[in-house]
């Protein structure tokens, strides 16, 4: 029998299983009359602040505007620094300039691929004002000790969690070393909605207040502004988030057994395999592993009718024409850019069976096994 395809994303299969109660939720919307700061973006809210612990809770129209509109709310702008990760998607970076604030690119861990803590004070400045710990793949950051840094040199932190909800460190939890944790819920992510969304978690109510009103044309009152912009996440996003933000942990739970059969199957692969400290809960938004012969391995899979993609093949600074009239400090960043020349991503998705991640398995076997062959043969 022909094997089926397995691509890198289950949305649609996803869809399927919730189909009823999806299908349930946009019609109620489009029956309301309420499309845009309705009942449904305030449930959600109230529930995303009760899931990530926090008092408050604001949805917005991506992760980007998330990260920006803190920024803007902290009064972070031109002549400010603002240090993150090399190693992220190119959004963090993104709404630090969209802020007109200057990103001061830190090379990341080679074990955790998170910011290399350890490098954070070498680039602290009279100009620095905050850190952007990302979580990326879904591990969380050394959020301890960058929260110690943080307060000895008096800097706001902002966490960039559009990959990690739901996880959890050793003694810490997202959200309670911060000032404001960024979601973002574009379809993709743990938490998707169909499109673009995201949302602020934060303990700092004044802080919500301000983005309540950013996200608003600078409005919470009917005809009253000041200077804002348009960014809110629709109700339609906002009832479809809520049905699924219920199985969003037993999601990170079949993500953590799958991530399970990878290590076992892929342990004695000559590959580097992802790596957790001991008492952190991974999400495995992406289950990521280096090969120095990546584009290869990738080139065969697909041939095998697997997916696999790159996360981030082309680091920030390494993008064409960076950083486009922008200001950006960049030191030496030799551990992003190997990562970005040996990083594959494989499938990684609730909706995978356990048939599907053992042929993948066994096709990345099949591929090491036939390199060593040839480099034997050499
Ligand atoms: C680490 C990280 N930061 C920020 C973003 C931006 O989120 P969005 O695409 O919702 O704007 C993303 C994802 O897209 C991301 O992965």
């Amino acid at each position: 029998m022909p094997q089926s395809d397995i691509g890198f994303y289950g949305h649609v299969k996803q869809y399927h299983n919730l189909k009823a109660e999806i299908d349930q939720a946009i019609l109620d919307v489009l029956e309301s009359g309420s499309y845009v700061l309705g009942p449904q973006l305030i449930r959600f809210e109230a529930e995303l602040a009760r899931y990530m612990k926090t008092q408050e809770a604001v949805g917005v129209n991506s992760g980007t505007d998330a990260l920006w509109l803190v920024f803007l709310a902290l009064g972070l702008g031109p002549g400010d620094e603002i240090i993150t990760t090399s190693n992220t998607f190119f959004a963090t970076a993104e709404a630090i300039w969209l802020a007109g604030a200057t990103p001061v690119l830190v090379d990341c861990d080679p074990r955790t691929r998170n910011i290399d803590v350890t490098k954070i004070e070498a680039a602290i400045t009279s100009r620095t004002r905050a850190i952007v710990p990302v979580h990326l793949y879904g591990l969380p950051a050394n959020m301890p000790e960058v929260a110690r840094i943080a307060k000895a040199h008096n800097l706001f932190v902002v966490e960039d969690c559009a990959q990690g909800i739901g996880a959890r460190g050793d003694h810490f939890a997202i959200g309670e070393l911060s000032d404001a944790v960024c979601l973002s819920f574009i379809i993709q992510k743990n938490l998707g909605c169909f499109g673009d969304g995201g949302a602020v978690a934060t303990n700092k109510e004044d802080l919500a207040t301000e983005i309540r009103k950013l996200r608003n044309h600078g409005s919470v009152k009917r005809s009253h502004h000041s200077i804002g912009y348009n960014s809110r996440l629709d109700d339609i996003h906002a009832a479809v988030l809520r049905v699924k933000l219920k199985r969003v942990d037993d999601w990170s739970g079949r993500r953590r057994e799958i991530a399970k059969l990878y290590d076992q199957g892929l342990a004695d692969a000559p590959l580097t395999l992802p790596f957790t400290p001991s008492g952190y809960e991974h999400v495995y938004h992406l289950y990521v592993i280096d090969s120095d012969e990546r584009d290869a391995l990738q080139t065969y899979l697909q041939s095998k009718g697997i997916i696999a993609l790159t996360h981030y093949p082309i680091a920030i600074h390494q993008q064409e024409g960076f950083p486009w009239g922008h200001p950006a400090r960049v030191g030496s960043l030799p551990v992003t850019e190997k990562s970005a020349a040996s990083v594959l991503s494989l499938p990684m998705y609730p909706e995978l069976t356990d048939q599907e991640v053992e042929r993948v398995i066994e096709e990345v076997l099949n591929w090491s096994a036939s390199r060593e062959t040839l480099s034997r043969a050499v």
